[in-house]
């Protein structure tokens, strides 16, 4: 069966696409390569013994996308990653955060809907709760304000998807909300690849344990928290991706109840960035250098998710620890340097 992955050579990406070769199916990766590497294919390939058929291609494209579709008819499903990620670049650069987000969006669906079967898979986030008022948090919880251009990418996409299947009842669609996803495969043969100074908690950590940074920065730590540091709900990227897989065999087995669906991808559990550090510590017996400073204007003080409709409704649960997942972190650091 045929699925295609765009973005699948991006972190959460590559590891879907591994986890999909290895329930047996036949993976299409479409990616531009602004934010992935090449090597990305032998890593896929080190651990699955296969090699997913891939097509260098910007979805801005239009006519790209229209042509790879005439080749590509007998595509069964879609995951869809292909998307810029960085919510401060997306503050400075709003529009092509809108172009590639939402453009591209539009443009695979508009091919998807030709199709004999669209079953589509949303690459969303928990930023459209925003602060949510209640813990742990349910799909239920309401929208938010989009704190960033990027936020809003998420929410106009699942906006632009549901009215989409509104229309059109043959289109299937799940929408999932990843919390924090950290960690790589443990082979440590893929991983998280950021490039230039890293804006994401866990990167920073492993770099500055190498000696790639000096020090850390914790940012703030009078947040009404245990500690004072924000909470988030870190989960392992390969449970992310296994997901994935789940959420997609639902749709090609219509189990799916409504024909757009959301579910909440976390552990449950929430974790301040000082627990994060001691966990880091803990397994890889080193010690890190950090400060406290200000605080990062935009953060939410809490985020962790109530995983209890994706733990019924797709029979899926996060099974890594955030030691191992740290763990593993820290072995993709050393690979990489
Ligand atoms: N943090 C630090 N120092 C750093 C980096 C991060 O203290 O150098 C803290 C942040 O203040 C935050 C926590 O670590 O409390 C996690 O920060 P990340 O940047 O790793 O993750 P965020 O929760 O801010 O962002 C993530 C995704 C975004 C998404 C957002 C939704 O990276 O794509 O969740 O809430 F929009």
């Amino acid at each position: 069966m045929k699925i295609l992955v765009t973005g699948g050579l991006g972190f959460i990406g590559s590891h879907t696409v591994v986890e999909l070769q290895n329930k047996g199916y036949q993976v299409v990766i479409i990616d531009n390569l602004s934010n992935a590497s090449l090597d990305v294919l032998e890593g896929v390939f080190a651990i699955t013994g296969r090699v997913p058929i891939f097509e260098k291609l910007d979805l801005k494209d239009k006519s790209a996308v229209q042509a790879f579709f005439k080749v590509h008819q007998d595509i069964q499903g879609i995951i869809h990653f292909a998307a810029n990620k960085a919510v401060g670049e997306s503050v400075v650069n709003p529009l092509m955060y809108y172009e590639n987000n939402i453009n591209t969006l539009v443009y695979v669906l508009q091919e998807l809907t030709k199709l004999k079967v669209s079953n589509f898979i949303f690459s969303s986030s928990c930023t459209v709760y925003g602060q949510a008022d209640i813990m742990p948090i349910a799909e239920t919880a309401p929208i938010k304000p989009a704190e960033s251009p990027y936020g809003n990418t998420k929410q106009i996409g699942e906006e632009i998807i549901q009215d989409t299947c509104n229309i059109n009842a043959k289109l299937n669609s799940i929408a999932l909300r990843y919390f924090n996803p950290i960690g790589a495969h443990e082979s440590a043969k893929i991983g998280e690849l950021p490039i230039g100074v890293p804006q994401n908690l866990i990167p920073y950590i492993t770099q500055t344990a190498i000696g790639l940074r000096d020090q850390l920065s914790v940012f703030g730590n009078d947040y009404p928290t245990i500690d004072g540091t924000c909470v988030r709900d870190y989960i392992h990227v390969v449970d992310v991706a296994k997901a994935h897989v789940v959420a997609l065999q639902r749709l090609l087995d219509h189990k799916n109840q409504t024909n757009f669906e959301v579910f909440n991808l976390g552990t449950g559990t929430g974790s301040t960035v000082l627990e994060v550090i001691k966990a880091f510590e803990k397994v890889s017996n080193t010690k890190l250098n950090y400060k406290i400073v200000d605080r990062r204007p935009g953060d939410v003080v809490s985020a962790f998710a109530d995983t209890s409709k994706a733990n019924l409704e797709l029979g899926w649960k996060a099974e890594h620890t955030l030691e191992q997942a740290m763990l593993s972190s820290w072995k993709w650091q050393k690979v990489l340097k």
